[in-house]
Formats: structure tokens, C-alpha cells, sequence
């Protein structure tokens, strides 16, 4: 029997459920949004039926996800969006307590992540939900065959989206996509606090170094590289940010940041660290100029951002020193510290963004979710943006579960906003 073909989940340790179904509820309590819209689809079964077949990284948070999509009623089943980020104790729990269909393993190597993939889809889903577009790319490679029936899917993450906008203006979409990253109330919060958090806890669980007085080099300058960069000022480091888009440099240099080539940068850094959803930013000749003892980590999605290969190459031997943590010793002696194989530090050394602000994006999720079904067949092949009524709805009750309230435009105000005759 293979995988895909039958199985009703792929584990690492069904033993492992009690531990997370605990973790599980402990991060529902930072979810509040999430359970008012799980209480709701509990209700009103708006997902009822619909297979919905999801590849996201298997946390807490996650498995908060998919209990709301399930008390809507939805047919889940579950893979990983990278071999390194599975929480097993989750998994377990998902698939014991709440019998989810789950193919996740933590370390799972590159035939099992696709093996994955495929007993997912087959259950012929009608909805993807994906966190890196790996489900919706398998599907339009090797099971195209299951197009008529998806009525739409949701992706999660910048690269993600850059992937389906490509595949879009290849005419190769065939089928809508709910850019969820693209909404204000998931970007704005979890790309930039997010990250910019669990980044700096994956480097320091992964190496417990001290941040203060570190020269710490980050590339790019997006929201994610945006948040870490001033996280890691706070924690005392000298920030380097490395850029291509000259806007996003100046944006740098004025939030108080040094700005200069890698090719420069490489020679000063301590700690390097990738966030820009592009491939080898560190690359040979920078890491020819590192010091010895640096530390390179990527916190992007996918592990191509550091040239692994290069390293292999310019290395004598490497070993494991620390979990998450393979000394690279070069032919010239000096020694470079690879983090958690290249893959994103902050899923892979610690548990990824903490759980207050991926509600605001799974409350996107689950939201886009609905209407995708609510609107099927309106909506035409490619990117699409989560609709504002949505975005603003997840940010009111935000605002609301965190205590505060805000004014309200008077009359006047408004009238004012779309006139045009008062001036100077
Ligand atoms: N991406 C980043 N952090 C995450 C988390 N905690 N759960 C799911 N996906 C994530």
C-alpha cells in the first residue's frame, strides 16, 4: 500500500498527541478572532462538505486553523509546507483527537514531502490552501486531472504568491487563489512582528548567542526583513540591511540602518541572515569573505537563499555541533555555522510566529475560505486579492479581543472627506 494511495495519515509518534493537543489549546487562548469565527462556522456550516486539502506548516496555530475549517464543516486533510517546520506532537493530535487526515514528519526527506503532497490531494479536493504554493504547483503539474473540480485555493506566504503571479502571467493558473499574504492584517503583522520575532528566537534557541554588539547582516528589506531588523537592534546588535530595490534602501538607511553591498557587508557580519525569497544572496564569493565563526541562517521560505553547494564545495569536512547547528570547516581553516540546514530558522529551530498574530492570518484563511466557496465560479482564473470587507473585519475584531476601540468619522467628517470645494 502506498501512502496516497489509502493511508488515513502518515506520523512520526501517535503518542505524542496528549502533549499537543495541550500546546494546541494554550495557543487557542492568543486566538480569539479565530475561536469567534470557528464558533460561527460551527453554527452555520458554511465549508459543509467541500474537501479542502492543505499544505502549511504543521503548528498550534495551524491546528487551530484547520478546527475551525472543520466545525465548518469542511473534509481536511493536511500536509507539510517544508520537511522541517512539522510540530509531531501536533500532527498526533490532530489525527488522534480530531481524526484529521495528517502526512507530516518532522525531518521528512524529499520523496516523503512529495509522497505527502500526493496522499493529500487524493482526496480530490475542491479547495487548496497552501503556504509556498507546492500543492497548487504538484496539482497543475502531475494532477491536472483534479482542476475541474477545485473551485479556488488560498495562499499564505510573499513567495507563495510571487510563484502563482509568475505561473499567472505564464497563463499556466488555472484556477482562482486568494493571495491571503496580501491582506494589510496579515502582511503588516505577521510578516513584520511575526518574523521579525520568531527569526530572532529560532537563532537564539538554535545558537543562544548574545545579540548585543553583534554585527548582524540582513538581506532585504521587505516586511519581514523590516521586523527582524528592529527586533535585533533592540536586542543591541549593530544591523547591517543589504538591498536591491533602492526605495526599500533608502527606507533602510532612514529607519537608522546601515546599507552596503553583500560583497562588503560579507567581510564585517557575525551573524547573516536571508529573508528576501531569492536564491543564493549569500553566495560563493560572500561566503570566501566571511570571517571565521560566522553564522549564516536563511529565514525565507525556501532553502535556496544561501549556496549550500558552494559551501559543500569550499569545505574539507562539516560537522554537527549543536542541534540546528553544522560547522562548515573551510580548506583555508576557517569555519563557517550553517543554521538548521538553510530552511527557515524560525520554523525549524523555534515554533514559528507566535500565535496572537497568525490569528489575524488564519482569520484571512478561514474567511477567504468561505467566500471562495459563497462566490465559486464568479471569481476568474489567477491571483486575486482578499476582498477589504474581509481584511477590515479581522482588524475590528482584533482591535475589539485586544480591549480597545477607536473614533468613528462624525457626519461632518465625512461629508468633508468627499467634497472638494474647501481649500486654503
Ligand atoms: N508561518 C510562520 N509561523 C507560523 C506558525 N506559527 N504556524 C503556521 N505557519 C506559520
Amino acid at each position: 500500500m502506498t501512502v496516497q494511495e489509502t493511508a488515513p495519515f502518515d506520523i512520526a509518534n501517535p503518542g505524542l498527541a496528549r502533549e499537543g493537543l495541550n500546546r494546541i489549546e494554550w495557543a487557542a487562548r492568543e486566538m480569539p478572532v479565530l475561536r469567534l469565527i470557528r464558533e460561527r462556522f460551527k453554527k452555520e456550516q458554511p465549508l459543509k462538505g467541500r474537501r479542502l486539502s492543505a499544505c502549511l506548516h504543521v503548528t498550534t496555530e495551524t491546528a487551530n486553523l484547520m478546527l475551525a475549517l472543520k466545525d465548518g464543516g469542511a473534509d481536511l486533510a493536511l500536509c507539510a509546507s517544508n520537511p522541517l517546520s512539522t510540530q509531531d506532537d501536533v500532527a498526533a493530535a490532530l489525527v488522534h483527537f480530531f481524526d484529521l487526515k495528517v502526512y507530516a514528519i518532522r525531518g521528512e526527506d524529499n520523496d516523503t514531502y512529495y509522497r505527502h503532497i500526493d496522499a493529500c490531494l487524493a482526496q480530490s479536493p475542491q479547495i487548496t490552501m497552501d503556504d509556498g504554493a507546492d500543492l497548487v504547483a504538484r496539482v497543475h503539474r502531475d494532477r491536472t486531472d483534479l482542476i475541474p473540480g477545485i473551485i479556488g485555493g488560498m495562499e499564505e506566504t510573499t513567495t507563495g504568491v510571487i510563484r502563482l503571479r509568475a505561473m499567472a502571467a505564464d497563463g499556466a493558473l488555472k484556477y482562482p487563489i486568494i493571495a491571503v499574504n496580501e491582506a494589510d492584517t496579515k502582511h503588516l503583522f505577521d510578516n513584520r512582528y511575526g518574523t521579525g520575532q520568531s527569526t530572532l528566537d529560532g537563532i537564539t534557541r538554535a545558537t543562544n548567542v548574545l545579540w548585543a554588539g553583534k554585527n548582524v547582516v540582513i538581506a532585504g528589506y521587505g516586511w519581514c526583513g523590516k521586523g527582524f531588523a528592529s527586533r535585533v537592534r533592540g536586542m543591541g546588535a549593530q544591523v547591517i540591511v543589504t538591498e536591491v530595490q533602492p526605495v526599500r534602501a533608502i527606507e533602510a538607511v532612514m529607519d537608522g540602518f546601515r546599507v552596503m553591498p553583500m560583497a562588503e557587508a560579507a567581510q564585517i557580519g557575525d551573524i547573516f541572515v536571508t529573508l528576501t525569497g531569492d536564491i543564493n544572496v549569500l553566495d560563493r564569493h560572500h561566503l570566501e569573505a566571511m570571517h571565521d565563526g560566522a553564522i549564516v541562517a536563511n529565514s525565507g521560505h525556501f532553502n535556496d537563499e544561501i549556496n549550500i553547494t558552494a559551501l559543500e564545495s569550499m569545505s574539507e569536512s562539516h560537522r554537527r555541533v549543536r542541534e540546528n547547528v553544522e560547522e562548515y570547516l573551510l580548506m583555508d581553516g576557517r569555519r563557517v555555522f550553517l543554521l538548521a540546514e538553510g530552511r527557515l530558522i524560525n520554523l525549524a529551530a523555534a515554533e514559528g510566529h507566535p500565535a496572537a498574530v497568525m490569528d489575524m492570518s488564519f482569520a484571512n484563511q478561514a474567511l477567504s475560505t468561505e467566500y471562495m466557496v459563497q462566490h465559486r465560479g464568479d471569481l476568474p482564473p489567477g491571483v486575486s486579492s482578499v476582498p477589504e470587507d474581509i481584511d477590515q473585519e479581522v482588524a475590528r475584531l482584533k482591535l475589539r479581543s485586544m480591549g480597545m476601540s477607536i473614533d468613528t468619522l462624525s457626519d461632518e467628517q465625512v461629508r468633508y472627506l468627499s467634497s472638494w470645494e474647501s481649500g486654503t
